[in-house]
């Protein structure tokens, strides 16, 4: 009698009959013998098909299935170092193959294809190998993200998609029609957290986030998961501590439980292991002079010129590389100046025109994966900041009452899922790093 497994478990059935439900990913033939690659969902592996063993009925039959056939296969498991698969070092020798479905002309190749044609094909493209291990990868960081927090008293509530005004900036909302008003899609949930705080000391909102972003990079989409914690009597110092422990759990549970996945995606799992640790913290003003100093020793004018910045400007892209560049581990950046900040930030004693935020870089170039704060504690202070940033006072009336009643100094950060999953698989666009991708030019398929 075979067994039925999932490729996963293989290692556990040399010499057994099984069966396994997939589909074909590759064949390749040479003389009397065919190689299929198979897989189905949890793994992949080789089944060998030997002619004189199964017939030349069966031989010609399993020759003329197509990429992506669907296909019921039964043999025996047996250990071989050489054969390729995920697991490595298994291959199944062929009994017996029942058809679901012989495809021909599959549209995904093993052959080059543009990026456009692929993101096209999403919804085939998923079963490359490259992009199952992506999400895999994903899953086991959101998982971790998830397991964090609710393995240190964290409760997690949920914060509505559909909100009354903008909390990360105007220019980049969704607008929904609510009826006879307006309504937003949510760009956070962090205000909403700041309420059920006081309520519950600790606590996380996890879910789909919205920015109509308008340029076309490498690390935006439009819709983007995003972990938000937040505290209560938590100042920006604790807030570092949280976030350095929280990163190092998921690069230690990744690395972990996901090693076949990164080693298939060619990521370098040293410099994964090295990012695990304390992280330093530079103030934005260190950030700048050390910016300068690169700037100053570079020789290519077009660098120079990529680096200019002013105290008072927001980093770019091209200035959180370099930064990044200048450690081997994530770096915390705090203390930018509150105009290139959201409203709610604390100002720093005596210098209100910084802010007590916080910024994480990932390194390698990757820049920002986490953006955080302590926030602003003084009721009429800020009212003064919705005025400045010129948000409906009305819609934030219930936001200013938690400072009315019971208010605590508090921070809380937020974490984009495709951010850290791009650095973490080494990709270099954000696109791959979901199912169904949402950017400026696209929300097909
Ligand atoms: O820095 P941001 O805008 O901060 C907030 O939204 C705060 N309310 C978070 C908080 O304190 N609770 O966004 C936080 C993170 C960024 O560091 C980045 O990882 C991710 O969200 N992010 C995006 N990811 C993908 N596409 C986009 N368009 C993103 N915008 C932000
Ligand atoms: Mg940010």
């Amino acid at each position: 009698m075979s067994i039925e497994i999932r490729i996963e478990n293989i290692a556990d059935y040399v010499g057994q009959q099984v069966t396994i439900k997939g589909w074909m990913y590759a064949i390749t033939r040479k003389g009397k013998l065919i190689f299929v690659r198979l897989r189905d969902g949890s793994g992949m592996t080789q089944g060998v098909a030997y002619r004189p063993e199964i017939g030349d009925e069966l031989f010609e039959e399993i020759k003329r299935l197509g990429q992506e056939s669907s296909v019921i296969m039964t043999g025996t498991v047996r250990e071989n170092g050489r054969a390729p698969g995920l697991p490595k070092g298994y291959e199944v020798g062929i009994e017996s193959v029942q058809v679901i479905q012989n495809v021909q002309n599959f549209p995904i190749t093993p052959k080059e294809h543009g990026v456009e044609f692929l993101m096209d094909n999403r919804h085939l493209w998923l079963r490359s190998s490259q992009q199952w291990a992506i999400l895999r990868v994903r899953a086991t960081i959101k998982k971790a993200m998830i397991d964090f927090f609710d393995d240190n008293g964290y409760i997690n509530i949920d914060t509505p998609i559909i909100t009354p005004s903008a909390a990360e900036g105007t220019s980049n909302l969704f607008e929904v029609g609510y009826f006879d008003e307006q309504g937003y899609l949510a760009q956070t949930g962090q205000l909403y957290s700041e309420a059920t705080i006081m309520a519950f000391g600790k606590v996380y909102c996890f879910g789909p986030t919205f920015r109509a972003e308008k340029s076309k990079t490498r690390r935006h989409l439009t819709e983007f998961w995003m972990m938000e914690p937040e505290m209560a009597y938590c100042d920006l110092d604790e807030l570092m501590q949280i976030e350095e422990n929280f990163v190092n759990y998921i690069l230690k549970t990744v690395i972990e439980k996901r090693r076949p996945e990164l080693e298939l995606l060619g990521r370098d799992i040293s410099i994964l292991e090295n990012a695990v640790g304390t992280y330093p913290r530079i103030s934005y003003d260190e950030a700048l002079a050390m910016l300068a100093d690169i700037q100053e020793k570079t020789d290519d004018p077009a660098r120079k010129k990529e680096l200019d910045i002013e105290w008072g400007d927001d980093f770019g892209s091209p200035h959180e590389t370099e930064l990044t560049k200048q450690f081997d581990k994530p770096v915390f950046v705090y203390g930018y100046p509150s105009q290139v900040k959201a409203f709610y930030m604390e100002p720093w004693p005596d210098r209100p025109e910084v802010c007590k935020s916080v910024d994480l870089l990932a390194p390698e170039g990757y820049g920002e994966i986490i953006g955080g704060s302590e926030r602003m504690s003084d009721p009429e202070a800020l009212l003064a900041a919705i005025h400045k940033h010129e948000l409906p006072e009305e819609a934030y009336k219930w936001y200013i009452d938690l400072r009315l009643f019971g208010s605590v100094p508090h921070s809380g950060f937020g974490i984009g899922l495709e951010r850290a999953v791009t650095w973490i698989c080494g990709i270099d666009h954000i696109r791959q790093t979901t199912a169904f991708p949402r950017t400026i030019n696209r929300m097909y398929p």
